[in-house]
């Protein structure tokens, strides 16, 4: 028979009695000297970390990127840099709008974040399952979370403060559509596809930018839940999502997306937007695949279920500003915000040291000047706690390593919505779905206004009119029904 483990303190000191605390008399109170007893309890009160602000419910898993296409012409990235390359991945998938604890089959978008654990450093993909976003700049954003959250009086969800957000963004119109079609239930993470949504950019060895967006197709096939099963979901089995991932993980079924990109050159980028009105670093819109088709990259593939939900899925951090040379950002005003949203965000939830953590600590040599804080158990033991411009080992790789300038506007506080279309990419959407999807999508879209007062609705009817008469025809409908 295998003998336990002695139980012992944090400290190592073994336990002598984990049953019974120790009482002045048989029913007497407690003594303050039972510190096994106080530091149990005390850990225990400290056990949860801050929710994530958003995305506070999510599942996670590792795998691999496996380079199937060679993309070199575009970027210098290492992890690209042969055919069969394989590169150590974390995902994490989530809802977003509800907390830690809530029901995985709500309807919303879902996070698709990967942790890329190159030679080079650590590249974050922190996208969604869809391939834009409700707004444009991210001055909106805090607003825009509330809405989806909790009343501030009642603590209940609030159709109202939705579609009263939303009627006043009709930017925010493309992704509605998306939410409330078949998409915005999947049934499970492995049978969605995933979106980095934003414009980011590659660079080649030669310095040259192009300026691309990332897809990750599914292998395993869309599948999306109806409304009415998603809904029975929520009570029969909350956690669904995350049984799902785990269990396939655990038979060996392991999901697999096939990673692409759509390229844009930056003369394509100007003749374009001339061409289209569109802006290329516009997040609510999307790149037509006619004209910017998907170029193979890789295949991701996920393998492993994590020990331990708490140390690697709770305290995963990603950030959509770490990317590795190779890569570049773009003037996406969503992107420029969400840079330095995530890691403040981390600061706060995680601590200072959390780019430490097993999970989120890269596997290549770090080397750097950032010292101490709280549970800083390395700290970079006898090396030099400051930087020299000669130093050996830690000169910078160079400005921006090779990326090419860019050129960019005048510094004012532009209305990111003026004379832009909101319209036609969301009507373009509505006509792209089958017969079926379009009546499902009204009757959505009707019970999710129930008693939203009538000024908001018709505020929504019209920005459906304008992207096509014969969306907003099915939602009145359905209202009057
Ligand atoms: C999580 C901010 C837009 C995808 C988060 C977190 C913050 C945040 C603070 C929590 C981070 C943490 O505690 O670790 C913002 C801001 C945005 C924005 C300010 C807009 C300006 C987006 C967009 C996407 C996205 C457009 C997708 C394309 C995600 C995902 C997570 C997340 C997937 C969860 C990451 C994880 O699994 O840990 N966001 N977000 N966010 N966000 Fe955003």
């Amino acid at each position: 028979m295998s003998e336990s483990p002695r139980l012992t303190t944090a400290s190592g000191i073994p336990v002598a009695d984990n049953q019974n605390s120790i009482s002045a008399g048989p029913r007497g109170p407690l003594l303050l000297q039972d510190f096994h007893l106080i530091e149990k309890l005390q850990h225990f009160n400290r056990e949860r970390i801050p929710e994530r602000v958003v995305h506070a419910k999510g599942s996670g898993a590792y795998g691999t990127f496996t380079v199937t296409h060679d993309i070199g012409r575009y970027t210098k990235a290492g992890l690209f840099s042969a055919v069969g390359k394989k590169t150590d991945t974390f995902v994490r998938f989530s809802t977003v709008g509800g907390e830690r604890g809530s029901a995985d089959t709500e309807r919303d978008p879902r996070g698709f974040a990967i942790k890329f654990y190159t030679e080079e450093g650590n590249w974050d993909l922190v996208g969604n399952n869809t391939p834009m976003f409700f707004i444009k700049d991210p001055i909106k954003f805090p607003d825009f979370v509330h809405t989806q959250k909790r009343c501030p009086q009642s603590n209940l969800k609030s159709g109202a403060m939705k579609w009263d957000f939303w009627s006043r963004a009709p930017e925010s119109l493309h992704q509605v559509t998306m939410l409330f079609s078949d998409r915005g239930t999947p049934d499970g993470y492995r049978h969605m596809d995933g979106f980095g949504s934003h414009t980011y950019s590659l660079i080649n060895a030669a310095g040259e930018r192009v300026w691309v967006k990332w897809h990750l197709k599914t292998q395993q096939g869309i599948k999306n839940l109806m409304a009415d099963e998603a809904e029975r979901l929520m009570g029969a089995d909350p956690d669904y999502s995350q049984r799902d991932l785990f269990d396939a993980i655990n038979r060996g079924d392991y999901p697999r997306w096939n990673v692409m990109i759509q390229v844009m050159t930056e003369d394509e980028a100007e003749s374009w937007s001339r061409r289209t009105g569109w802006n290329p670093f516009d997040l609510t819109k999307v790149w037509p695949h006619k004209d910017f088709p998907r170029i193979p990259v890789g295949v991701l593939e996920l393998n492993r279920n994590p020990d331990n939900y708490h140390a690697e899925v709770e305290q995963a951090a990603f950030s959509p500003s770490n990317i590795v040379p190779g890569m570049g950002y773009s003037p996406d005003k969503m992107l420029q915000g969400r840079l330095f949203a995530y890691h403040d965000a981390q600061l706060y939830r995680v601590g200072t040291n959390h780019q430490y953590l097993p999970v989120n600590a890269a596997r290549c040599p770090v080397h750097h000047h950032q010292r101490d804080g709280a549970m800083s158990h390395a700290n970079f033991g006898p090396a030099t706690n400051y930087a020299n411009v000669v130093a050996q080992g830690t000169a910078p790789y160079g400005l921006g390593h090779g990326e090419p300038p860019l050129s960019v506007g005048l510094a004012a506080r532009y209305d990111a919505r003026a004379n832009e279309d909101d319209y036609t990419q969301a009507g373009d959407l509505f006509r792209l779905l089958p017969e079926a999807e379009k009546e499902r999508l009204a009757d959505n879209i009707a019970a999710a206004m129930a008693g939203v007062a009538d000024d908001i609705i018709q505020r929504q009817l019209a920005h459906f009119a304008k992207a096509d008469p014969d969306y907003a025809r099915r939602v009145s409908a359905r209202l009057k029904a």
